[in-house]
């Protein structure tokens, strides 16, 4: 079925930025790196600081309404995610997310066990994964194609042997080529290995269902998905109550408390909930009446990824007429995020730095993929320029982009 289309004045009014005179003019390419925040998040955040920064779940109203809203923004996710209200849980960000959860594999996993880590992931995925070989873990490395940063699943039957854990990205923030999620996962299930799979550069172009891709821990970060500053980790119930709890000890019954051993911070989980609203508002604004939470989100992002890929072919058309530049990923629109990476004979930073003169906020570096750039032959000091976008971008922006590199290159 055809996904509806989205009405782009509409979605634009649900961000305050959109309307800031402080970014008037400014075409944001900047959004992998953190998307614009939804009218949503910033109002209720506001509102949780302004009437009720209290310690949440006591008794008295202002706390019993706190708690209320923590739990709202759980509820409405996890459903939306396809999984059970106490599998989502809310940390810091991502990167100490992933942290945790290493600390209860290294508990877990025996001396001489095998895990296996890509060279496409964004070092957040990565790292942590790879020092459990100081705890006599053998970390194997699903490597990408050094020519088009592509991860091969048949690779993996060889690697996978005897391996109990499999962290990949469901899409790199330099590669930008979605893999196949729920393939790779059947895979490593038949083989006997759960998985971990880093969303956060997938999550903003349309929610996913986890639960039917199959996940058994997936991550993402709010604050690059519209939403406050926190890494959201969906922890399957089999897994998570499995693991040692890493959290205090009388609440490891609490399957939400066992991977996040920090407190909370209230008002950004509470915020969080905005980015429900805004998955809501967005399927109001599609035409259609009613739907389960996972059916809203997955309508939404279809119509999310059908006006991403109907934005990034005219980029990608330009790209392909520069020989002077090298598009890190795949050349198909439908197949990848539209977060293109770009490596020239003048470094990312520096060609960010002239776009910017032209009103273009984009940004150049390695962005922690130190690993994928280098495996495919760019020099990480060097660096890429990265060109990302979301749903929320106009094609008018597109066009100045377009004739800005034009100047630039
Ligand atoms: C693909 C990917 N994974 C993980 C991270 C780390 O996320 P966080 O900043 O929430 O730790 C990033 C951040 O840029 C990322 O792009």
């Amino acid at each position: 079925m055809r996904p509806m289309t989205l009405d782009i004045d509409f979605v634009r009014a649900q961000f305050p930025a959109f309307s800031e005179p402080s970014l008037a003019g400014k075409a944001f390419f900047d959004n992998a790196g953190g998307s614009y925040p939804c009218r949503f998040v910033v109002e209720r955040l506001e509102r949780f600081y302004r009437e009720r920064k209290v310690q949440p779940y006591e008794a008295y109203d202002a706390s019993r309404v706190a708690g209320e809203e923590m739990d709202e923004a759980r509820v409405r996710l996890a459903a939306m995610l396809g999984v059970q209200t106490d599998e989502l849980s809310f940390g810091p960000s991502t990167t100490q997310n992933v942290y945790v959860l290493a600390q209860a594999f290294r508990e877990w996993l025996s001396p001489g066990d095998v895990i296996v880590v890509t060279n496409q992931d964004h070092e957040a995925n990565s790292g942590a994964w790879r020092k459990l070989a100081n705890a006599g873990i053998e970390v194997r490395e699903w490597q990408v194609d050094p020519a088009t940063g592509h991860l091969d699943p048949a690779d993996l039957a060889s690697l996978l042997t005897g391996a109990k854990l499999l962290c990949f990205p469901h899409c790199s923030n330099v590669v930008a080529e979605i893999n196949d999620v729920a393939a790779i996962t059947r895979i490593a299930h038949d083989a006997g290995a759960v998985v971990c799979v880093d969303g956060v550069s997938y999550a903003p172009h349309g929610l996913p269902n986890v639960g039917a891709l199959g996940a058994d821990i997936y991550l993402f970060s709010a604050y690059k998905t519209y939403g406050p500053h926190q890494g959201l980790m969906v922890i399957r119930r089999a897994l998570g109550e499995t693991l040692p709890n890493q959290g205090h000890s009388f609440n490891a019954g609490t399957l939400y408390k066992r991977f996040t051993p920090a407190g909370p911070d209230h008002a950004q989980v509470a915020a969080s909930a905005g980015m429900a609203d805004y998955v809501d508002h967005l399927f109001a604004s599609l035409g259609k009446s009613h739907a389960e939470s996972a059916e809203r989100a997955e309508a939404v992002h279809d119509a999310m990824r059908a006006r991403e890929i109907e934005l990034l072919e005219p980029l990608l058309d330009f790209v392909s007429s520069r020989n002077s530049l090298r598009l890190i990923g795949p050349s198909d629109a439908a197949i990848r995020a539209p977060t293109v990476a770009l490596h020239h004979e003048r470094p990312g930073a520096a060609l960010a730095a002239q776009l910017a003169a032209h009103d273009i906020n984009a940004a150049g570096g390695d962005f922690y993929a130190v690993r994928p750039l280098s495996a495919m032959g760019v020099d990480p000091a060097h660096g890429v320029l990265r060109l990302s976008f979301t749903h929320y971008t106009s094609s008018e922006e597109v066009d100045r982009l377009i004739r800005a590199l034009d100047h630039v290159l």
